[in-house]
């Protein structure tokens, strides 16, 4: 049998400008966090850094203030009315839209949320449960009947995040294309004309569904959220439009990360595979523990939150009233006070420590459940169908794409 050949795939190179204190830092060897982190956590836990635009924010970087600073939402908020407010990357308009769910606070914030939690219960979510393991074995069956080797990442984990979404909208595979066309260019660094255009063709879209999920609703989560409401308050049609953007470009980029990370986890030290296989009951309570490990994206890519007044954090440090603060998860989840042996996937770690994966306080992810459902579903499919998965190259040898924010591999050949 052959073995796979890894697919053409020089890894392309950082994007940003690189500097002692330029942000983000460049990830180390095999998308582990970069060694500043732990610099930083020694010498100085809350420290000046330059954007790729050249705007200066803090940056956090230890579990106790990064925690600290996402479960205070009222002392840590998000401001964007200000023409100033510092950028994270280049004409990311995705990430600085005022009426994004994420960049939201106060009343209007807690009102929207108080809408859609309910779309997105555990309840909800085991309502859907059934649909997904369709999906995925559907996925597992055209991987099998092309025969091992394989690659997991384009023949598995970057396939299952558009089949979800088009079934949570409650739209054929035929769609998929202008999905990932779309998010492609939001999370890129794509020109205003384009970014407009595919504006105008999402908005147009959005309008179609709306009219028809009021009209005709049906049970996909579109049509939940579409007639989901709060005391007879509803969603605007802008804020549905600016909520189902961020629900199409977080499921499809943090899912199908997060499926391939954990993967790598699993597969780079066969032992986790094989306890998991054996007992596949621990697979529910351990996604998290791999998200931890290997965040989706690396996890460095901190989104900003301002002062509202002058805060000491339990580094000691203080944040003044108007400063950025940015708060990378991969700091907190690799911070060895809070997770001892941080690069290690360990079952017994205690429950009562946050892994900060879906944040914290009232911007905590509302689709925690469904994004944990979807990554166990989809590992614990490929354990029943190939219990004696394997990688066919080793670890280091794999190629890594650096040239988007979300930090990637290209492949993860594996044989059965
Ligand atoms: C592995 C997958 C995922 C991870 C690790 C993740 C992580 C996060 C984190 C850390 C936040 C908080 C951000 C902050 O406070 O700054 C967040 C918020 C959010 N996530 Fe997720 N997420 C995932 C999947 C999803 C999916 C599948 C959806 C939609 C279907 C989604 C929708 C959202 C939304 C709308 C928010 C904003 C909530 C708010 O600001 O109140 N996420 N997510």
């Amino acid at each position: 049998m052959s073995e796979t050949v890894v697919p053409n795939a020089s890894p392309s190179t950082f994007p940003f400008p690189q500097g002692p204190d330029r942000y983000p830092f460049p990830e180390g060897p095999q998308g582990t966090p970069s060694p500043e982190f732990a610099r930083r956590r020694g010498e100085c836990p809350v420290s000046k850094v330059t954007l790729p635009l050249d705007d200066e924010v803090l940056l956090a970087v230890t579990h106790a203030d990064i925690l600290a600073i996402m479960s205070d939402d009222r002392r840590f908020i998000r401001d964007l009315s200000e023409d100033d407010t510092p950028k994270l990357f280049p004409n990311m308009e995705v990430l600085e839209d005022p009426t994004l769910l994420m960049n939201m606070h106060g009343e209007d914030h807690l009102r929207l949320r108080r809408i859609i939690n309910p779309t997105m219960t555990p309840r909800r979510v085991d309502g859907w449960r059934e649909e997904i393991r369709e999906i995925v074995d559907g996925v597992i069956d055209d991987m099998e009947a092309k025969g091992s080797p394989a690659d997991l990442m384009t023949q598995f984990a970057n396939l299952l995040p558009v089949k979800f979404i088009l079934r949570q909208f409650g739209l054929p595979d035929s769609d998929g294309d202008r999905f990932i066309r779309w998010v492609g260019t939001w999370v890129s660094v794509a020109e205003q004309e384009t970014m407009e255009a595919v504006q105008a063709e999402f908005s147009a879209w959005v309008d179609e569904t709306v009219e028809r999920a009021r009209t005709n609703p049906g049970t996909a989560l579109v049509d939940v959220l579409v007639n989901a409401h709060d005391e007879g308050e509803r969603m605007s049609n802008a804020e549905l439009e600016s909520m189902i953007r961020s629900m199409v470009v977080a499921g499809m980029e943090s899912i199908g990360n997060g499926i391939s990370r954990s993967l790598l986890t699993l597969l780079s030290e066969r032992a986790y595979w094989e306890m998991l296989v054996e007992d596949r009951s621990l697979l529910v309570g351990s996604v998290e523990e791999l998200l931890r490990v290997n965040p989706p994206g690396g996890g460095s890519v901190g989104i900003l939150r301002m002062a509202a007044e002058d805060v000491e954090l339990p580094s000691g440090a203080l944040v003044r009233k108007g400063e950025w603060i940015s708060t990378p998860i991969i700091g907190a989840a690799h911070d060895p006070e809070a997770f001892p042996e941080p690069t290690k996937f360990k079952l017994d770690r205690p429950k009562s420590t946050s892994t900060l994966m879906f944040g914290a306080g009232r911007h905590y992810c509302p689709a925690a459940h469904l994004a944990k459902a979807e990554i166990e579903i989809a590992i614990s499919a490929l354990m029943d169908r190939f219990p004696t998965l394997h990688m066919t190259i080793k670890p280091e040898e794999l190629p890594w794409d650096h040239s988007s924010f979300n930090v990637g591999m290209p492949c993860l050949p594996a044989a059965w």
